[in-house]
């Protein structure tokens, strides 16, 4: 029997503080081989602070990283088999495509045969081919940073760090170049940590999810389950829209659980069994809610105001007031109700989910 193969990345007991204020705080994270993880997270909780730990450009007040089961934490940035993409991936702008993507490889002293066979294979990979000779500024932006991205790959790094690589990329960009990820990730087996502050990003990029806060890990899971099963109300509303209403646990029958939210009695299937009297947040997702009462009656149901309606193209979004200040938000596919769009705001309206969707968070 052979031992489990060590993680690409273990970060154990990670801790940074930059002037008293804690930038990293005490961290634990496994990253195994070939991942795509994704980090999560506000502006300042410390996403590059961790990445910039991991890479060695920062030196940590306690904890160790290893890679690949060396420990790695007083090795110096150079001879760590690591290499981090800045948030601002910096081009040199006065060097060609081909000098900026050998430019590592010609300071690690390889034979000139060597890099250039290496920087046409990594612009081929990152389908640049054809476009060596040109300067950054004549680039478009995506192809911009995929010129960043060769380079960042050409050394052939075990683990490569990439902090927020598709912030400057309109959305469209944004979308065909997180495919573009995903696909040089997988030819290449490359183990990818990747920073970004976009939840949609995250989720369908990642192999795994690591939501961070004020510089610890909340929830490190598959993108399905933080989603799904958010540990609290702070993941539930930072990995996408979440209607979260305050409620009190009332009881149970069977294997559902009875909660009163909202002046109405609703039902969640599959719960967790808090005594009767505790509160809770009863997580629902705008896409979990219907509008009209078409559904069957076993449905929880809350009445209420349309306050607004907007188009989205393939959905629809409605706002409506449930009372006690209270505002839930519906988004339904149009093609399911077209004629929803001819819903004016003031119009009552009924609110309906099935008792197996809701989520039951601490309060
Ligand atoms: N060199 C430094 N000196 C002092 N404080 C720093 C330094 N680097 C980071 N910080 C502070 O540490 C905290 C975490 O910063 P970090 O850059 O890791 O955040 P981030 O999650 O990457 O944010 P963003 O999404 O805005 O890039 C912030 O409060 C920041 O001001
Ligand atoms: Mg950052």
């Amino acid at each position: 029997m052979s031992a489990a193969p060590a993680p690409a990345i273990r970060i154990a007991g990670l801790r940074k503080a930059f002037a008293g204020h804690c930038a990293v705080d005490g961290v634990d994270l496994d990253i195994a081989e070939g991942e795509l993880f994704c980090l999560l997270g506000a502006s300042g909780c410390g996403k590059s602070t961790l990445l910039r730990l991991v890479a060695g450009l920062e030196t940590p007040d306690a904890g160790r990283v290893l890679i690949d089961g060396v420990d790695v934490t007083s090795t110096p940035p150079w001879h760590r088999p690591v290499n981090l993409m800045f948030q601002s991936y910096a081009l040199f702008p006065h060097l060609s495509v081909a000098r900026n993507v050998a430019f590592g490889l010609e300071r690690a002293g390889l034979p000139r045969a060597e890099v250039r066979e290496r920087v046409a294979a990594m612009l081929e990979l990152v389908r640049l081919q054809g476009l060596g000779e040109r300067r950054p500024h004549q680039l478009s932006g995506g192809q911009r940073q995929r010129v960043a991205l060769a380079r960042a790959l050409a050394r052939r790094p075990r683990v490569l760090l990439l902090d927020e690589p598709l912030a400057a990329l309109d959305r469209k960009l944004r979308e065909a170049t997180q495919f573009e990820l995903t696909r040089l990730q997988r030819t290449l087996g490359t183990t990818f940590v990747i920073v970004t502050h976009d939840q949609h990003e995250a989720l369908s990029l990642a192999s795994r999810v690591g939501i961070m806060d004020a510089g610890r890990l909340v929830q490190v899971d598959r993108p399905e389950t933080v989603y799904e099963r958010p540990v609290n109300a702070f993941v539930a509303d930072f990995v996408g829209a979440a209607n979260l209403l305050a409620g009190t646990v009332r009881g149970r029958e069977g294997d559902t659980l009875v909660i009163e939210t909202a002046g109405a009695t609703v039902r969640v299937i599959g719960a967790m069994s808090p005594t009767p009297g505790t509160a809770v947040k009863l997580l629902l997702r705008p896409e979990q809610l219907t509008i009209g009462d078409t559904a069957p009656v076993s449905h929880n149901r809350l009445g209420g105001t349309l306050t607004a309606a907007a188009y989205g193209g393939d959905r629809w979004r409605y706002a409506v007031a449930i009372g006690d200040g209270l505002t839930l938000t519906v988004s339904e596919p149009n093609a399911v109700h077209p004629a929803h769009g001819a819903l004016a705001p003031g119009a009552a309206v009924t609110v309906s989910w099935a008792p197996a969707v809701g989520r039951v968070l601490d309060a």
